[in-house]
């Protein structure tokens, strides 16, 4: 029997604004907000209102759209072009790590070159962006098909940080195979960690799988290897924010850390990614940039100080897994293992 899991939306095109979901007050409070300007997306990106590398890659390209309509000097063509590459590389400074972000940005540019006019480029732009948007639900549904085929039913999985359905257009990466599963009545057990500092795994992928009826258990990250050990967890499954084209994988902070541990217990590492987060550009995850953050994120909890005053405080938001310890690599095209160099070239 077909259960629909994946309802909510948590980012829409509203004709003069963008209606996105708050991740940031979930998950007690499911409040949408209307983002007006580049501004208000500008912000929601970098506070975490919107996250996840595909769907911080939709608002953005929803967010130029949306800058463009408002551009009201129809005749001023090069005008138009001047402030729309201001705006890119505005935007592209909302958060760093995710390469979704300046891909989605840079496939508006390359359909702009397409216009004559600035009503051209409008249009343009927008149906550049509602493109994407689409694609991306069916590419999440697609890595969530081909993930399926590495589970039984009855597996214990392990994931980090929340790589579902509000973290894209739909499905999500990391948690499209649950859905999927869940859809043909197979059933997992999922252990999701809580993720600090911002705790994604406790606010929302908790909350995203409990909505699905999904058999989902919550652990602190420092759980992990006990847990491994004693729920005899199958596999570990995560999403990614930039891969390298050696496969080095940027994700959240922490996910090196469970890739370390999965090779010690001698389980399967899956990354699940979209093509959109693989970065040829980049040789290896060395060259990827690491964003830090508000060093409250550590030392603070719910706005509470729980640390020692003044202390010193790293807060990096993601940390690179080398290639060898993943297993591989599922992604809208398929699994891919072993030289991740020549098959990411293929496939992309
Ligand atoms: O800081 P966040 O919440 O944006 O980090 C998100 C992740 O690390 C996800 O795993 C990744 O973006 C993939 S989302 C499908």
């Amino acid at each position: 029997m077909a259960t629909d899991t994946t309802t909510i939306r948590s980012v829409e095109w509203k004709d003069d604004h963008i209606l996105l979901l708050d991740q940031q007050k979930l998950p007690h409070v499911t409040e949408f907000i209307k983002l007006r300007t580049i501004e208000d997306v500008w912000e929601s990106i970098h506070s975490l209102k919107v996250r996840g590398a595909p769907a911080i890659g939709i608002t953005a390209a929803f967010g130029l759209a949306l800058w463009a309509q408002s551009f009201k000097e129809k005749e001023n063509f090069l005008g138009f072009y001047y402030e729309l590459e201001e705006k890119k590389s505005y935007l592209e400074g909302s958060r760093p790590t995710a390469v979704n972000l300046a891909w989605a940005l840079a496939r508006l540019f390359n359909r702009f070159s397409q216009a004559a006019t600035v009503v051209e480029g409008q249009a343009l732009l927008l149906e550049e962006a509602l493109t994407i948007a689409k694609e991306d639900e069916e590419v999440c549904r697609s890595i969530g098909e081909h993930g399926a085929e590495l589970f039984q039913s009855g597996d214990s999985v392990l994931t980090h940080c929340n790589a579902g359905g509000i973290a894209t257009a739909r499905y999500g990466t990391a948690l499209a195979p649950f859905y999927i599963l869940k859809e043909k009545g197979v059933d997992l057990k999922v252990f999701a960690t809580e993720t600090r500092p911002v705790l994604q795994g406790a606010r929302l992928t908790v909350w995203e799988l409990m909505q699905a009826g999904i058999d989902v258990t919550l652990i602190t990250d420092n759980m992990a290897a006990h847990t491994i050990a004693e729920k005899k967890i199958a596999a570990i499954i995560v999403g990614a924010d930039r891969i390298a084209a050696n496969g080095d994988t940027a994700n959240k902070i922490g996910t090196r850390g469970l890739a370390i541990l999965a090779k010690a217990f001698n389980i399967p590492f899956y990354v699940a990614s979209p093509l959109s987060t693989i970065d040829l550009a980049i040789e290896t995850g060395k060259e990827i940039p690491i964003e830090e953050r508000n060093t409250e994120e550590v030392s603070h909890l719910n706005g509470i100080e729980v640390a020692a005053k003044g202390v010193k405080v790293f807060n990096p938001a993601f940390d690179v897994t080398p290639n060898e310890y993943i297993t591989a690599i599922i992604t809208e095209k398929g699994i891919i293992r072993g030289n991740y160099k020549k098959q990411l070239t293929l496939l992309k």
